[in-house]
């Protein structure tokens, strides 16, 4: 996903500009490039690659001014390339775009009937082409802007900066996030509150639609109708907003090491003193069904919830991938509820999931971790999960915080619905205050799997094996494996080995077997020596109970506290996470930004 900032200060504004962008880094990029206004005049500097190219770039050349824009770029029209990078400029006009501009190709052949022809492989190229074509037939750079995007389809972020303009940006939100930022005699634009954060805590965030024209003197927003719109000034926690490493190697190592605090927090929220804290609108008694959707591991998430709404509550639950459900436009029963899980809230598919929801269910539901997000804002019910920023790319504490906020949903639609008696509620409540500590025991093996990632590091394939609420787990675990490390890899139901993917196995292939001692255990261990049968290298992760009758044969054990059934796959998310990190530590790739991948993905 881009990251957009802009600026108009009373200082250089280069550094600012560079300083931002590196706290838009955790977004995921390939290009970067800053343009400032000085003495009346445009310029801009561009790089390729990690943002340092950028900085060195402007030690040898560098760009004065106190009005400027910059962007990170995560590719999607055209190669990572030094003319692909933004900000895009023709004559007057240079712009920073986020999103996709889905009409760019119509909008391309009207600009070549005009003579004019573009200079790059970007859809964002066109923006500045038709501002400046808008600005040839004699509009000010407001009206050229607004002209402009009234020609736009797709979902998008822009920012505008105008050469003899040093007091004037102009902002417009279809889409993607953006955020005005209010200092003393300065402005600033931003994706988001991170990006803002070296310069103000006072954030206002654009609503859907919205545009705005920036001074120094303040931002004049206005809605999609063209209306003048009064939206918040907010005060941001800067503490959430500045994230360092803290002394972990990556973010990724520390937000899996963070876990426990986290999670604590999200159980004093939604657990205390041995209650349930959910809003009153949320009542499932007389529902027929639940729908879940979202994206990537916010997905599987879901698909682990399936299990805990189904046997605790006895209500129907559906869920479905955001990407396809959009398109599926299934029928949505009026009795239902509709659950968006998003560590971002602002996946482009799960918000376009939602707004298909929005009209059709009884009440449409957020489980997200920025409550500021799009997902939020538009859902009846928004339950954040309290991970605090999240900045690797491969999602941890978002994961096992989310699976926290939907359990707790679970036990309550259970004692809504009459399926769970008070007893019962209690001795789930006890066992999932426990997580924090269980998990402080499963980060202990983390010395044990660094070593274990040194053979798996050396795989070209690896199998992930999981029963019952642990399957999706087995999907996740393949899911983080594959995105950080490249090694392909992938989770399967244990009972489905023998209709296909055991033709797989033999010594290549490791299998990574997530097994509790529960109901099924033993029909996974059947599985798993069908593996070992075949010289497959089986890593049977399981409890004290569980090894004991399971371990012989078997290439390695990391043996994991008991925890009672279903709670198994938040504790189990650990090993999960951290064969990952240290398979791709071993790999010795980008594992906080791996490649290809951005932190949200906004555009389709
Ligand atoms: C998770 O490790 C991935 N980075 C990715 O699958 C992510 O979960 C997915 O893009 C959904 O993102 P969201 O939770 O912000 O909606």
């Amino acid at each position: 996903m881009c990251g957009i900032i802009g600026v108009l200060g009373n200082h250089e504004v280069a550094p600012l500009l560079v300083e931002s962008l590196k706290r838009l880094e955790y977004r995921g990029y390939d290009s970067a490039g800053i343009a400032t206004i000085n003495n009346g005049q445009l310029d801009r500097r561009r790089a390729v690659g990690k943002l340092v190219n950028l900085s060195d770039l402007l030690v040898h050349e560098p760009l004065a001014g106190k009005s400027g824009i910059g962007h990170t770029r995560w590719a999607t029209h055209g190669a990572a390339t030094t003319v692909n990078a933004h900000p895009h400029m023709s004559g007057k006009v240079a712009v920073v775009h986020n999103g996709i501009i889905e009409n760019f190709r119509e909008l391309r052949a009207e600009l070549a009937e005009a003579g004019i022809a573009p200079q790059t492989q970007t859809d964002t190229e066109t923006v500045a082409l038709l501002t400046r074509a808008f600005m040839d037939r004699g509009m000010s750079p407001r009206e050229a802007a607004l002209a402009t995007l009234k020609k736009l389809d797709g979902a998008f972020a822009l920012l505008w900066l105008f050469d003899g303009e040093d007091d004037l940006m102009i902002a417009a939100r279809k889409g993607s996030p953006l955020a005005i930022g209010h200092g003393d005699g300065e402005m600033f634009v931003g994706s988001d509150a991170i990006a803002l954060a070296p310069m103000t805590d006072r954030i206002t965030y654009l609503a859907e639609g919205d545009y705005a024209f920036v001074t120094r003197a303040g931002a004049e927003i206005f809605d999609a109708e063209g209306r003048r719109a009064n939206r918040d000034e907010q005060r941001i926690d800067l503490g959430a907003a500045r994230v360092e490493k803290a002394g972990y190697k990556h973010f990724m190592a520390k937000e899996i090491a963070e876990q426990p605090v986290v999670l604590g927090d999200a159980l004093r929220h939604y657990l205390p003193n041995g209650q349930l804290n959910l809003p009153e609108g949320l009542d499932f008694t007389d529902l027929d069904r639940l729908t879940l959707v979202a994206c990537g591991t916010a997905f599987y998430a879901c698909s682990v919830a399936k299990y805990w709404f189904e046997q605790l509550a006895g209500l129907p639950c559906e869920i479905d991938v955001a990407s396809e459900f959009r398109y599926r436009e299934p029928p949505m029963p009026k009795r239902s509820f509709a659950i968006f899980v998003s560590q971002s809230g602002e996946t482009a598919d799960t918000l376009a999931a939602l707004r298909y929801c929005h009209e059709l269910v009884a009440k449409t539901v957020a489980v997200v971790n920025v409550p500021t997000s799009s997902i939020a804002r538009e859902c009846d019910i928004a339950l954040p999960i309290l991970a605090g920023v999240e900045v690797g790319v491969a999602s941890t504490k978002a994961f096992t915080c989310q699976l926290l906020v939907l359990a707790a949903m679970a036990l309550k639609a259970g004692v809504d619905r009459g399926h769970i008696a008070p007893a019962d509620l209690d001795e789930h409540l006890t066992t999932l205050r426990a997580l924090p500590g269980l998990m402080n025991t499963a980060l202990g093996c983390s010395e044990q799997i660094e070593k274990l990632a040194e053979r798996l590091a050396e795989a070209q394939d690896i199998l992930f094996l999981g029963r019952g609420p642990m399957f999706p787990l087995a999907l996740e675990g393949a899911l983080k494996l594959k995105e950080i490390s490249y090694i392909h890899a992938e989770g399967y139901a244990s009972g489905e080995l023998k209709h296909g993917p055991i033709a797989l196995i033999d010594r290549s292939v490791p299998v990574i077997v997530l097994a509790p001692h529960d109901r099924l255990f033993d029909k996974t261990v059947s599985n798993m020596q069908e593996v070992m049968a075949r010289h497959g290298e089986v890593l049977l992760i399981s409890d004290g109970k569980g090894l004991a009758a399971a371990s012989d044969g078997t290439w390695a054990t990391l043996k994991m506290p008991s925890v009672a059934e279903p709670w198994a796959p938040i504790l189990y998310a650990v090993p999960a996470q951290l064969l990952a990190y240290y398979t791709a530590v071993a790999k010795g790739t980008d594992v906080d930004q791996p490649r290809n991948l951005a932190k949200s993905v906004t555009v389709e």
